[in-house]
């Protein structure tokens, strides 16, 4: 017998009694049940066509003999022979490409699982429970709820009593310090304060009424000191003259127009958490991750600290 042959068959009754040892030697055994006897019958077959398809091979290489023409390179005496493409290798190749195509445009990185998307599905499902469980939240309520979100998010910047650390941070104790209100007259503003962008003017751009010319350093420190004093004070014409046209009569601002500078209103407040702040004590970053019920929720404690 042909010694490839003699091998193979030796090889293939070594895999065959491993087959048997490993099955017939665990526990149980093969115990008549159908789903292991399928998997050592596919087992069996396996070794056995493997062994032959190798064996054909190898006989192939030992017996067949090249012909056809030559391609004309030739590298250091090793040629090649010219061959067609073969049909399955071609449409292997086209295949290959239509479906690298696919997967580049609709499959794994489109359609795929990804812990992100997941951790954004949780986040999102997440917060639906928590609006429909706080909308209702209120009035004392709102407030408490107001002071943990501040606890957690701004007591950083603005300390635990919301005094602004010595000047760290404003002090959201009072609507607005001197030193803010000047720099806000001399510079203008523009911090989305009402939600869209309408910038306040510089002091090129704000004339006295009263005096019918562009507002003066007397007068911007003047009005300073009555806008932080509560609306009271000394400043109280020029206020009338050159800010109530905008601002109100009292200071607490018109729809659209300006801002309420009198007091805290819970609107301003969640603005300036959408948009961030920029002004003479610094930069307050915008707030993202916080929802929309917590940024209420900590205008509405912050509006109360004033009051
Ligand atoms: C033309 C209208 C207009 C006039 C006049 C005007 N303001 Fe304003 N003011 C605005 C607008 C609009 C804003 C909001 C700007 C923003 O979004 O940053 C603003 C913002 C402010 C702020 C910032 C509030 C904060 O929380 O930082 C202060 C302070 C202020 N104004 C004071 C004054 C004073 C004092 C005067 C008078 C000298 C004055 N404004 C005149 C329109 C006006
Ligand atoms: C990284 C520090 C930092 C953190 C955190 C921070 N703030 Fe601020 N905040 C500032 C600074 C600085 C200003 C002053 C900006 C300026 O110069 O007008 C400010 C200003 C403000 C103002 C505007 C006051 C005004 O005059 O109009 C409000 C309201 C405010 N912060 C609320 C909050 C709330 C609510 C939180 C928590 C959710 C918070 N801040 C977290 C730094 C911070």
């Amino acid at each position: 017998m042909n010694k490839l042959y003699l091998g193979g068959a030796i090889f293939t009754i070594l895999m065959l009694a491993f087959t048997y040892i490993s099955v017939g030697g665990s526990e149980g055994g093969l115990n008549g049940d159908i789903v292991n006897m399928l998997a050592v019958a596919g087992a069996v077959a396996l070794v056995i066509i493997t062994v032959f398809v190798v064996i054909k091979y190898v006989r192939q290489m030992q017996t067949d003999t090249a012909d056809g023409e030559l391609a004309d390179e030739s590298w250091d005496n090793i040629g090649e022979y010219k061959n067609p493409v073969p049909m399955g290798w071609a449409i292997m190749f086209l295949g290959t490409m239509v479906w690298g195509m696919w997967y580049f445009l609709v499959g794994y990185p489109v359609n795929a699982y990804s812990q992100i998307g997941e951790y954004n599905e949780d986040t999102a499902a997440h917060n639906e429970k928590f609006s429909t469980q706080y909308e209702s939240i209120t009035g004392d309520r709102l407030v408490e709820m107001g002071e943990s979100v501040f606890l957690a998010e701004c007591k950083v910047c603005h300390g635990l009593s919301a005094d602004g650390i010595d000047g760290k941070a404003a002090n959201l104790k009072v609507r607005l310090e001197a030193k803010t209100v000047k720099h806000v007259v001399e510079n203008g503003s523009n911090n989305h304060l009402l939600g869209s962008e309408m910038p306040m003017p510089d002091r090129n751009g704000l004339f006295n009424n009263n005096t019918g010319a562009l507002i003066t350093d007397a007068e911007i420190d003047a009005v300073s000191q009555f806008v932080a004093n509560g609306m009271s004070g000394a400043g109280a014409e020029v206020f009338a003259g050159a800010c109530a046209s905008c601002h109100g009569e009292d200071g607490k601002g018109m729809e659209y127009v300006a801002p309420n500078v009198a007091a805290f209103t819970p609107a301003l407040v969640v603005n300036v958490l959408n948009h961030g702040k920029k002004g003479a004590i610094g930069a307050m970053p915008a707030f993202d991750r916080l929802n929309a019920k917590q940024k209420e929720a900590v205008g509405a404690y912050i509006t109360s600290l004033s009051k």
